[in-house]
């Protein structure tokens, strides 16, 4: 199946061979990145332009290394160094970003829906990199995709997610991924952060920590989003700690085989504890690399390449 996609807005829309493709694509770069040469060809001569009027480590840095492997160019702009802190919109912020012939712009922003208004104001293509609480689609990709890679087929894998549910972009876009490639999920925490309305997401809702994690394969941990939080969810961190905290004594009641996954930036001590983040069972940092990959496949496909192109593509540049 030929893929059609120009934009990458959420993982709602995309179906399940979309997704599919995108991680048969991330797996044949990664293969590329484990080569003395990592530079293929596939996107030399563009110009990617990473703009991220929010914070961010992991997602920025992935994007543009990611850019850089395809031989594109890549700028990288921000809440600070740009004239949006002069007053300037979004809108006339992109549109400038498309006259300046960038040729796709990936966007992290505040407002959920923002992609998607860029979307249809601009000729290029746009990825969401984060917008609000909505979605963020590749960190559902490499997450899922991490999740292949050590469990095989995700079909009836039992996934918890832990923590901070209602402002969580990322668990929202794991959930779309995971219902498509047929995981059962169950959301956790407290009732004011784990409504029970997410069951009509199709996922169970439970606030009862130890029954959870009893047969999960997978659980992953969320931060309190407190940047979005606009009165408080709970008596205290050290209460939620103290309720929803996975420390070693939980971490116990996990099947031994669980691997342990978080999105990054980690609060240690408030929603893990360290020796946990560290330990033998967390993939949180091959997360991270394979975000790598995983946002080239995006990058690729969504500057009109193909999947079955990837090897051709691929010769080192
Ligand atoms: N996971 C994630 O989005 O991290 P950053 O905010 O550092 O990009």
């Amino acid at each position: 199946m030929p893929w059609t996609r120009r934009h990458l807005l959420t993982l709602e829309e995309l179906s399940l061979a979309e997704i599919e493709q995108i991680h048969a694509t991330a797996a044949a770069f990664k293969r590329t990145l484990a080569r003395s040469v990592k530079k293929v060809p596939a996107l030399r001569g563009k110009t990617i332009v990473n703009l991220f009027l929010e914070p961010s480590t992991r997602t920025r840095t992935a994007f543009a290394m990611a850019a850089m492997r395809l031989s594109a160019d890549v700028i990288s702009l921000d809440g600070t160094s740009s004239s949006t802190t002069k007053g300037e919109t979004l809108r006339d912020t992109a549109q400038n970003i498309q006259a300046l012939q960038a040729d796709m712009i990936v966007l992290r922003h505040s407002a959920a829906g923002s992609p998607l208004y860029l979307s249809k104001i601009l000729d290029i293509p746009v990825i969401n990199a984060g917008d609000g609480a909505h979605e963020h689609p590749t960190q559902g990709l490499l997450d899922t995709f991490t999740m292949k890679e050590h469990l095989g087929r995700l079909k009836g894998r039992k996934v918890v997610i832990l923590g901070d549910i209602l402002f969580s972009r990322v668990a929202r876009s794991n959930i779309y991924a995971l219902n498509k490639l047929g995981a059962a999920v169950t959301l956790v925490g407290p009732s004011t952060l784990v409504p029970h309305w997410f069951t009509d997401l199709g996922v169970k809702v439970s606030h009862d920590l130890k029954s959870a994690l009893a047969d999960a394969e997978v659980v992953m941990l969320l931060r309190i989003q407190h940047e979005r939080q606009a009165s408080s969810h709970f008596p205290s961190l050290g209460e939620y700690t103290s309720m929803f905290g996975l420390n070693k004594t939980r971490a116990s009641w996990l099947n031994p085989k669980a691997i342990i996954m978080h999105p990054g930036p980690i609060n240690r001590g408030v929603e893990i504890d360290s020796e946990l983040a560290d330990g033998e069972r967390s993939v949180i940092l091959q997360q991270v690399t394979n975000g790598i990959a995983v946002r080239m496949a995006v990058l690729y496909l969504c500057s009109g390449g193909q999947p079955e192109n990837v090897y051709a593509g691929s010769d080192p540049a």
